[in-house]
This record gives structure tokens, sequence and C-alpha cells, in this order.
């Protein structure tokens, strides 16, 4: 059982019932927010509802609590939980608004770079972060029973799209470059574009170029920058993470205290 407030009330449900993606899913279609938490304050939590409030706009969601009394629930919700460092998710649903949060449980060694594999799929709606995951939690699952950690979205003409809970960045003669549209405007992709002292440009990577690229990363609000080293079995650049990501790695690492 998971302890969540729904509607500002506590009940415990089911885990099963809150797995994105899953036929067990027990809720209407709506939207989804995960973030993190350090040392008892959510990072970053401003852009992620105003994300929020901004899609339900844009779906037809009626979200029947302001941006503030989000706000409060949130804090209920993570002083509640003992430990510190927590993963956050808001679900907002037709007449349901569900927080809940857990352990954020790192595991380091990502740190040291990660193995994708790539798959032919695409999100419905790829700028809105909707409930709708089956084709994200599919590819996902690939990923994990091939021992890899994310797959990497790839459109019909063979261009990447975003990781399946990632966006994708790419380092090519030091320049930072990521997708600008049909992904998601993931909260620590727009927090790297802003705040790189690389400069950044948008482009097009094709799934035949992944062996020309010099460093390759992932981004999302739990696990912040990610290293890959491995796309399909290839290593990417040297096989190591690359000067780039780790020095965005390192300065991540620092911004999300200032996002607290
Ligand atoms: N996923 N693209 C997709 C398809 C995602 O699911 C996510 C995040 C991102 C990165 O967005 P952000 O930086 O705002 O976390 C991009 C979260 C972690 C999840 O599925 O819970």
């Amino acid at each position: 059982m998971i302890k969540a407030l729904i509607n500002g009330d506590w009940e415990n449900v089911p885990e099963a019932h809150l797995q994105l993606g899953a036929d067990t899913f027990a809720y209407k279609p709506g939207l989804y927010e995960t973030f993190r938490t350090l040392n008892h304050k959510s990072v970053f939590l401003e852009p992620h509802l105003d994300r929020l409030i901004q899609s339900a706009d844009r779906i037809g969601l009626t979200i029947p609590f302001t941006q503030t009394e989000i706000f409060e629930m949130v804090k209920t919700v993570i002083s509640d939980f003992p430990d510190p460092d927590q993963r956050t998710r808001i679900l907002a649903m037709p007449n349901n608004l569900i927080i809940y949060t857990s352990a954020l449980e790192l595991d380091n060694s990502i740190y040291s770079g990660i193995a994708a594999i790539t798959v032919h799929a695409n999100r419905e709606t790829p700028d809105v972060k909707t409930t709708n995951y089956k084709v994200c939690l599919k590819a996902w699952r690939k990923a994990n029973d091939m021992g890899c950690f994310e797959s990497i979205l790839i459109d019909g003409n063979g261009v990447v799209l975003e990781g399946s809970r990632s966006n994708v960045f790419w380092v090519k003669d030091g320049i930072l470059m990521t997708r600008q549209k049909n992904v998601l405007p993931g909260i620590t992709r727009q927090t790297l574009i802003s705040r790189s002292p690389f400069p950044v440009s948008f482009g097009l990577l094709n799934q035949s170029n992944f062996s020309d690229v010099d460093e390759l990363f992932i981004t999302n609000s739990g696990s912040g920058v990610i290293p890959v080293i491995k796309v399909d079995f290839m290593e990417i650049g040297t096989g190591e993470p690359g000067p780039i990501t780790k020095q965005l790695l390192l300065l991540y690492n620092q911004w999300i205290h200032d996002g607290c």
C-alpha cells in the first residue's frame, strides 16, 4: 500500500493502482509530474507546477485546486515522509489530485555511464506529460529485460525523439545539442538549456549517427544528468562519460540546491 494524499485527504492505495502505463492503473487518464526532494525540500517544484497547470489547460482538464493549494499539499506529503531525499509524484485526473512520495534511492553507478537501446516508438502527445504511459513503459521494460537502463525512442524517420523517461542530449564539437520539438519540455532539459556554460543548439540526431557524437546523456528530474556510454551495445565517444557531460553533471548537482 502507498500512503497518498487524495484531494487533500490521506488514503492507502495499492501500489499497482498507481503504476503508470500498466493495466492495473486505476484512474482516468490525466497528467502527472515527478520531481525529487533534497533534505525534505522539493527541487524545481515551481516549473513542475507551471507545466502541470499549462498542460491541464491544453488538454481541457479541470484541476479543482489552485497552484498554492497544490504546493501546500506537496509540502504536507514531503514532510510526512521520513527520508529527506524523495521522488514525489503528482497525478492530476478528472476528480482526483493524488500526491505521494517514496525514497529517492538513486543508484550512484548510473553516473559512471549507462547503456541504452533504441526502440521505434513515439508518444501520442509528446509535449504533454500524460498518464497515457503505455508506449514508454513497454519501451522501458524492453531496455530493462536487455540489462539496459533506458530506451531511446526513435521516430518513423530514424530520428531520435527522447528517452522513455528522459530527454536526450548529445555533444558535438563542444556544442550541446538537443531536439527542439516533439519531445517533453523536460524541466531538467530546460534548466540545462538556460544555465549551460557551453553553447546550446537545437538539432536532430539520426540513429545512424550515434557513432559520430562525442558525448551523449539523458536527463530527468529524479536522477538529473546521466551519461550514456553505450547505445544498442555500441560505445559512444570514448566509451566513458565525456568532459562536458561530467561538468554538467557536477553543475546540475549544485543547481538543485538553488532550485529548492
Ligand atoms: N519522466 N521525457 C519523458 C518521456 C519523460 O517521461 C520524462 C520524465 C522526461 C524528463 O522530464 P523532466 O526533466 O521534467 O523530469 C522526458 C519522469 C521522471 C517519470 O516518468 O516519472
